[in-house]
């Protein structure tokens, strides 16, 4: 059998170049790939049909680009050799037909990568259409968590986006290439027509991926998984069912109940994959319910987080405390080491981004995470406008447009998206970005954590530095 790209990731054409990217990272124990192409890497990757073996494919790249096939050898093999992701090169995206699922294989055409020379630009980080996205279909839901980062008082007395809006986006979406969607909130199943949302999803051929603290019945997962559900994310905290209650404040009982839902999920074999916030009031019986949650059978990603500075309903009394964590993430590497099948996460204890001498912080702040914010993905919120991060919700300042009124492609090429993408330095009026000489690079290479800026000064400072900066004022504790 041949050789083919791995059904994790998709080509699509991205108007002057290609792009390379995960379709579905949410369920996948990978990082989020991610990659520029020039029209002739995505013609070459293209001829990886699954068909070919190496040398078939080197012969054909020395036909086309007119080269040796040493030469066409070489090119092939600096091409595999390009990072996806931080962890991934291309080449290790690529596998042998037989290890897949053929009815998942995806076949390019390479005519479809062809552009005219004049017309490759690989400057702009911005794709030209989205390729991920997030829908929050309502604010409301079943706890009212204690640590929560969600702006869940700004969408009281909003209306809640119609299925015929929903049916819209999903389409749009398509057109983009993409294959999933993200749910957040909120919880889905606080919707009446939460099942409806799901079914549509699957109608348009993508894949909803649901985190929830909603307590379902054996009957609502058996209808889940008629309905093709494959995966969910159960959001826990602990395995005792009183820290459960305490710190996602409901009602005593509600702990045993999710517990429950999990186990109604493997029965029903879906697979899930949990997320549990880390706080002083959990970390201590949180080891314990990762060794509990890597020993179920259906648990195939267990995500572990510390409390993250909320907008709206922070206290500092949430922080982790290093301690805690360190002995944490020393059990929770013995269990790692038990389960090597599992992916269990740890995302690290966040460090307090003003500490440290001017070199240090420079250096880990240009070397910091890509912010996809309005150059990758969107955000839908529960009234059908849409954002650019999912959690700067509702805030006036970051509103890109309005599925009621245009579509996801008009929303993500309006005059206000590119304004927000290509900021103006001129039009920042206090504060250290105003005189920034790193001002372009910073906004349009890897990005400015705009939700960080919040977080640390204040709603009103949005176009302040990203608190990791080294230009950067101490401002409210974020860690
Ligand atoms: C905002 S919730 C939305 C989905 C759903 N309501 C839930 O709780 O699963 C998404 C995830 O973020 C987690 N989360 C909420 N507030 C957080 C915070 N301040 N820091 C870190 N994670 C948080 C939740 O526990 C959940 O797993
Ligand atoms: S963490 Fe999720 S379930 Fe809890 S209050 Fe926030 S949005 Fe709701
Ligand atoms: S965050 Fe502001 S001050 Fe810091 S490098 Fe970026 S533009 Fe400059």
């Amino acid at each position: 059998m041949g050789l083919i790209l791995s059904p994790e990731v998709k080509m699509r054409h991205d108007g002057s170049r290609a792009i390379l990217f995960s379709v579905n990272s949410t369920n996948s124990i990978n990082d989020t790939a991610f990659r520029f192409l020039y029209p002739q890497q995505a013609v070459m990757l293209s001829l990886f049909d699954g068909k070919r073996d190496l040398n078939e494919i080197e012969k054909i790249v020395a036909y086309l680009f007119n080269l040796d096939l040493e030469l066409a050898s070489k090119e092939i093999e600096s091409l595999l050799a390009l990072h996806a992701n931080r962890e991934q090169t291309i080449g290790s995206l690529i596998v042998d037909m037989s290890r897949i699922d053929p009815e998942k294989a995806r076949i390019y055409d390479p005519k479809d990568f062809i552009i005219s020379a004049g017309s490759i630009d690989m400057t702009d980080t911005r794709c030209k259409y989205p390729c991920s996205l997030i829908v929050l279909p309502t604010m409301r839901c079943f706890t009212s968590c204690r640590y929560c980062y969600a702006d869940r008082e700004g969408a009281k007395g909003l209306e809640e986006f119609s299925l015929f809006l929903f049916e819209r986006l999903l389409r749009d979406a398509n057109e983009c290439g993409i294959e999933a969607v993200d749910f957040s909130g909120g919880d889905l199943f606080c919707r009446d027509d939460a099942f409806d949302l799901i079914r549509l999803t699957f109608q348009n051929k993508l894949y909803p991926n649901i985190p929830t603290k909603y307590p379902l019945s054996k009957g609502q997962v058996e209808q889940l998984a008629e309905m093709g559900l494959s995966t969910i994310q159960i959001s826990i905290d602990a395995l005792d069912a009183d820290i459960i209650d305490n710190l996602v404040a409901t009602k005593a009982g509600y702990g045993r109940k999710i517990l429950q839902t999990i186990d109604y999920l493997g029965e029903a074999n879906i697979k899930v994959r949990t997320n549990t916030v880390l706080t002083p009031y959990n970390v201590k019986d949180a080891i314990r319910l990762a060794r509990y949650l890597a020993e179920l059978p259906q648990v195939f990603k267990a995500h572990f987080t510390c409390y993250g500075r909320s907008l709206y309903r922070h206290e500092d009394k949430m922080f982790c405390h290093l301690e805690d964590i360190t002995e944490f993430e020393s059990e929770l590497n013995e269990i790692k080491k038990e389960f090597p099948d599992k992916a269990i996460i740890f995302s690290g204890l966040p460090g307090d981004p003003y500490s440290g001498d001017k070199e240090k912080r420079a250096s880990a702040f240009w070397d910091r995470a890509f912010c996809t914010a309005n150059r990758r993905g969107v955000v839908v919120l529960p009234d059908g406008r849409v954002t650019i991060c999912e959690e700067l919700y509702f805030h006036p300042d970051f509103i890109i447009g309005d599925l009621n009124k245009h579509s996801l492609l008009e929303i993500w090429n309006s005059p206000r998206a590119l304004k927000l993408a290509h900021p103006d330095q001129s039009e920042v009026h206090d504060g250290p970005c105003r005189d920034c000489s790193d001002f372009h690079i910073c906004h349009e290479g890897l990005g400015r954590c705009i939700r960080d800026a919040l977080k640390a000064y204040g709603c009103d400072r949005g176009h302040w530095p990203d608190p990791r900066c080294p230009r950067a004022p101490v401002g409210n504790r974020m860690a």
